[in-house]
């Protein structure tokens, strides 16, 4: 394949910066633009290519941010939008991309155009977003249940219906069957690309569009993952309708009319791989990346994970590339999901598997999962009976050791607490140290740009190993890689003559790898992770 004819995304690694959590740069608690802007070399010397930033438009806040009150605003507690393109030009002057979030389904309930809506039946916005009456009885118009758990719709005194919002009370259904709603969304996206930004991540696009006739949802099948997050119906009626791709086209045919290959990233939260392929379009003319979920609840067994791959992989259309993600600020940090043994093997697997990977902020350092008090729960899905919700997951980047690790001055009570554990866990003190995470990390992102085999190569499992042990080759002209990762405490030593007689080792998880690797004995340790190159 030739270079030059790729888009960037296709090569490229993509970083998570969740805004409230990465950098405070003006001593409120909350991180802002001016520290993004502030850790911009951070990010250029990580190797990474492109920046992905949860909302940073005006919100209320009830969701931190995925509730949007203005799509075209900078939220004062980031900043301004004088700060924001700043920002954008010295990324791009950096050679970073930005990704921001695009949040289609649903706006806040402070949204002017919801405000709108509910204030009478009459109001030139009243079918902007999904109104319904109740039944005779007042019951809702059907099952449909939030993603939160409980009813899907709402009781607004006002109009006396019931409106729908599918995750947060506070954050109603836009009605995408309604075409001055898309115009005013593409508007939005018109907005941002104008300004140059590279890209979006779309939030939830399979949810844009209901069934028109509102038939109530099945009970979700025993094997559905989305029982784990305590979910009693399967959506069908509520996702992946036919008009949602129709709308996705029009995003692609909007996209495509800028210069620069601008990237639309999806949220698919889809299951079966059929229909999270389904998301390329059929002409591959949708989503460019569309997230893969199953990767995100699977657990640190090899097995499950190649299972989980060669179903992804057989699935994905010709011409498209798989997307690889592990973690994010709706689910468990890597470090405490996959155990902190696993961390640098988890790395190896999220930047040399097929497929275009999202890093998680501070995932690079090996940031756990915080501890949250009762009387700290931030998240709108936290319970204090079932769960802390996705707070631990967004706790503030641990910059160095010093109260408050750096991200806010001293004394600041931040937003979330910072995770005890940053007096060991930061990037300052892995800064100097050869055999940090950071620095793995770094010498990982530099093989994986320099090395076509491992942006742009084919991939082929390698069989047979034993068992917990996962090898496949990534290859690209003359240049053949090989990695291996030993997803167990127990140590192995692999026969892979099959592939030639002598290897070089590239990269490995443990310090004081042999250069040279006889290819008919190569001894895996404990958890450890291997990338060579064969000869
Ligand atoms: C997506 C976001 C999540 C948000 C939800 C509703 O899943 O990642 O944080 O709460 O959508 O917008």
């Amino acid at each position: 394949m030739n270079i030059n004819n790729t888009p960037w995304w296709q090569r490229a690694v993509f970083y998570q910066i969740y805004p409230r959590s990465f950098m405070d740069s003006n001593g409120d608690g909350v991180g802002d633009l001016q520290g993004i802007l502030d850790r911009l070399d951070y990010l250029v010397k990580l190797g990474v290519d492109a920046v992905w930033i949860s909302p940073i438009f005006p919100s209320p806040m009830a969701d931190f941010g995925y509730d949007v009150a203005d799509y075209t605003g900078i939220e004062p507690i980031f900043g301004d939008m004088e700060t924001f393109d700043r920002l954008l030009s010295e990324a791009h002057r950096g050679g970073l991309r930005i990704v921001l979030d695009y949040v289609p389904n649903h706006s806040s309930i402070e949204h002017p155009w919801f405000i709108e809506s509910r204030s009478s039946r009459e109001n030139p916005k009243r079918d902007w977003y999904i109104w319904k009456d109740p039944l005779p009885d007042g019951s809702p118009p059907n099952n449909w249940e939030a993603t939160t758990g409980g009813s899907a719709w709402n009781w607004d005194d006002n109009r006396g219906q019931y409106y729908l919002a599918q995750f947060i009370k506070d954050e109603p259904d836009l009605n995408w069957l309604n075409p001055e709603v898309v115009s005013a969304m593409e508007d939005v996206l018109h907005f941002w690309l104008r300004k140059g930004v590279d890209g979006f991540r779309m939030d939830m696009l399979p949810h844009l569009v209901e069934h028109p006739d509102f038939p109530d949802n099945p009970p979700i099948p025993a094997d559905h993952p989305f029982r784990s997050i305590g979910l009693t119906l399967e959506q069908v009626h509520t996702v992946d309708q036919p008009e949602t791709h129709a709308i996705v086209r029009r995003f692609r045919k909007i996209f495509e009319s800028y210069e620069g290959d601008r990237v639309i990233i999806g949220e698919t939260p889809l299951f079966d791989m059929a229909k999270l392929a389904s998301c390329y379009g059929q002409n591959l003319d949708e989503v460019h990346i569309p997230f893969n979920f199953k990767l995100l609840l699977t657990g640190w067994n090899a097995g499950k994970m190649k299972a989980v791959l060669e179903e992804y992989y057989a699935a994905i259309p010709e011409g498209a590339v798989p997307s690889i993600v592990f973690g994010n600020h709706d689910f468990a940090r890597i470090a405490t999901r996959f155990g902190r043994q696993n961390l640098r093997s988890a790395a190896v697997l999220l930047l040399t598997l097929w497929g275009v990977p999202t890093m998680y902020y501070g995932d690079e350092i090996g940031m756990e999962n915080g501890d949250i008090p009762p009387d700290r729960l931030q998240d709108p899905w936290a319970d204090p009976g079932k769960g802390t919700g996705r707070d631990p997951e967004r706790t503030p980047m641990q910059w160095k050791n010093s109260p408050n690790a750096g991200f806010s001055p001293p004394g600041v009570k931040t937003w979330l607490p910072v995770a005890d554990n940053y007096r060991s866990i930061n990037a300052d003190s892995q800064e100097g140290d050869p055999d940090s995470n950071l620095n793995f990390y770094r010498r990982l992102l530099k093989l994986r740009r320099d090395l076509p085999a491992l942006h742009e190569g084919g991939f082929e499992f390698f069989d047979p190993v034993p068992q917990g042990v996962l090898a496949y080759t990534r290859r690209s002209g003359e240049q053949q890689i090989l990695v291996l990762v030993n997803f167990e405490s127990q140590p192995h030593q692999l026969d892979l003559s099959p592939l030639g007689a002598g290897a070089r080792t590239l990269l490995s998880t443990e310090s004081g790898e042999q250069d040279r690797v006889d290819l008919s004995r190569v001894g895996l340790g404990p958890n450890q992770s291997l990338i060579l190159m064969l000869e």
